[in-house]
């Protein structure tokens, strides 16, 4: 038997776990600031006041998500007269499907699928919190989802202004934004704006030495000693670097160490590094794709189809040729591309022509858009 040959029973994880998307490090070091603030911010609703609103900035793979969770994790262990609520508003981005969350989260189950009016949801919630006499503090996470389906207001109006309809309620929120180019004072409204003014905790890139620490502490739970070499793993730090973004860098550990057990070997090498790269470099485009609907999926699909003939594509040009397969008007069609252009998906670009032409592009191989669209 070679001497560095896996068994079929063994394996390069020491504990798997660590690469998973929603895993929270234990060790969670460069955010102290950020995690003060943070604790500043909800300190009113340990007392039973209102928790002041925050909105954490920052580009993908800052540590955001993992803040707040680590923040809630606290609350939970010290009260439970302040109730923490995490929701993703990738997957949750209706007024409706919000507040379902909230609901189930205080009553330990959903409100039935149908014939229950948001009004219903939101009378039992605040019955929930007047009787427990308990504030709610709510993590609203990559809130960029709600502006392409135009309920931040909608969202925000119910939530902040609660007390409005139901005297008593308490409800502090904090907003998580990854898209730098979101101008929330333009997007929130007059009524929203007059109860909603947030404290905004800025989260920056990670320095390559800071992403460097931070893949070393993960590899070393994650992975066995020694089956990744020390200028293996620089080959990842730089890579990770590349791409600007730790989920990417986590990823591709977990698919090059799984690369090299396909292979039967103990060493993680420069092959098993650069195909798992391939696709771990393509998580944005999954996980996006992932989370659009039905219908948003056809006007990508005929999109990546269309610019494999023509890379740069009229908008209206488009718009004839979905039509034929997809049921829907303009403004609807124009809807998505927006969403699709706020996603970094596609780009949308006005020309100055005959008129105004809007022209659309594909940031993604087309061929790969496809594929993750199955
Ligand atoms: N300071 C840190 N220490 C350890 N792991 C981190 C740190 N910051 C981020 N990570 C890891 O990087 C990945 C991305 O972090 P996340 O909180 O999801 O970023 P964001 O929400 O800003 O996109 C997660 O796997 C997380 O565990
Ligand atoms: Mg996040």
């Amino acid at each position: 038997m070679k001497k560095n040959l896996l068994m079929w029973d063994e394996t390069l994880f020491r504990d798997p776990e660590v690469f998973e998307i929603d895993y929270v490090p234990e060790q969670f070091n460069h955010r102290e600031t950020q995690m003060r603030e943070l604790a500043f911010q909800i300190q009113p609703g340990l007392r039973g006041g209102r928790p002041l609103n925050s909105i954490c900035r920052g580009l993908p793979g800052t540590g955001k998500t993992t803040s707040v969770r680590k923040l809630f994790a606290e609350i939970e262990e010290t009260t439970k007269k302040l109730i923490p609520i995490y929701i993703n508003c990738q997957i949750d981005n209706t007024k409706f499907a919000i507040f379902s969350q909230i609901y189930r989260k205080l009553s330990g189950h959903l409100p039935p699928a149908s014939g229950t009016s948001f009004k219903q949801v939101f009378d039992a919630i605040a019955r929930l919190l007047q009787k427990e006499e308990t504030v709610l503090l709510i993590c609203l996470d990559d809130a960029n989802y709600l502006l392409y389906e135009n309920e931040m207001n909608r969202v925000l109006y119910s939530l902040l202004r609660s007390h409005e309809a139901y005297p008593g309620t308490r409800i502090g929120v904090i907003m998580i934004i990854s898209d730098m180019d979101v101008d929330l004072s333009r997007a929130v409204d007059a009524r929203v704006s007059s109860v909603f003014r947030p404290s905004e905790i800025y989260f920056p890139p990670y320095s390559g030495e800071e992403v460097r620490t931070i893949m070393r502490e993960r590899v070393m739970q994650g992975l066995y000693p020694g089956c990744l070499s020390d200028s293996m793993f620089d080959l990842v730090v730089e890579q990770t670097q590349k791409s600007g973004d730790l989920r990417v860098g986590i990823d591709l550990v977990k698919r090059a160490a799984l690369n090299a057990e396909r292979r039967a070997s103990r060493n993680i090498d420069r092959e098993d590094i650069c195909r798992a790269y391939d696709v771990s470099k393509y998580l944005h485009l999954s996980s996006s794709v992932k989370s659009l609907k039905e219908e948003e999926k056809s006007v990508l699909r005929s999109l990546a189809g269309q610019s494999m003939k023509d890379s740069e594509m009229n908008a209206g040009e488009v718009y004839k040729t979905v039509k034929e397969t997809l049921p829907i008007g303009y403004t609807r069609f124009y809807e998505i591309v927006k969403k699709l252009d706020a996603m970094r998906l596609i780009n949308l670009e006005y020309r100055d022509g005959r008129g105004r032409t809007r022209v659309i592009s594909l940031r993604y191989d087309p061929s790969r858009i496809i594929e993750d669209l199955g």
